[in-house]
């Protein structure tokens, strides 16, 4: 046998699976870290006042581009995030974002991250700031009366 008629079979076989490989990658690729966020786009300070005016502008976009996956309360539970079955936080509940800056919420909404798609340039600026206030907004606060 000749060299060749060896070595032709054994590319092909791992052409055929480099090819398999990256079919698989979108579901096989463990989710990037949050820590990919530029250290710079956390630490950007909010220019937009959060205020109903704000929260306004902002539900307008909620409804159209995030309540299908986050629900319109913000519990996660939009009917596409089951369709394409979501994990999502909840963001009814203060400890989802507690952790995040203002500038990390505005680049995610922006930069999109996994399964959420990016706002990108569908946005201004100022209208993705009143998102990172809307999605603040969407916390519950304690009920007076569940204090012990
Ligand atoms: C296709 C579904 C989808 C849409 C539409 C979507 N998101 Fe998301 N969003 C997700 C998923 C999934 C995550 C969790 C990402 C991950 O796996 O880390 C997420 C994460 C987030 C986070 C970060 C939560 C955290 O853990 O810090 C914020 C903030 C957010 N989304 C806001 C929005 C806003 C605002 C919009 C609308 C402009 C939006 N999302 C649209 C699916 C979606």
């Amino acid at each position: 046998m000749s060299r060749l008629t060896l070595l032709l079979p054994a590319a092909l076989i791992s052409l055929a699976t480099l090819s398999a490989q990256q079919a698989q990658t979108p579901q096989k690729v463990t989710p990037p870290s949050y820590a990919a966020i530029p250290a710079a786009a956390a630490k950007q300070p909010n220019p937009v006042k959060s205020s109903p005016e704000s929260l306004a502008r902002a539900k307008k976009w909620w409804n159209l581009d995030c309540a299908m996956c986050h629900g319109s309360a913000g519990d996660g539970k939009g009917s596409l995030a089951a369709d394409m079955k979501l994990q999502i936080a909840d963001f009814t509940d203060p400890a989802s974002l507690k952790d995040r800056t203002d500038g990390e919420i505005f680049y995610i909404i922006k930069t999109g991250h996994q399964d959420m798609p990016p706002e990108g340039t569908r946005i201004k600026p100022e209208e993705n700031w009143d998102l990172v206030n809307y999605v603040r907004s969407l916390a519950k606060k304690p009920a007076p009366e569940s204090k012990p």
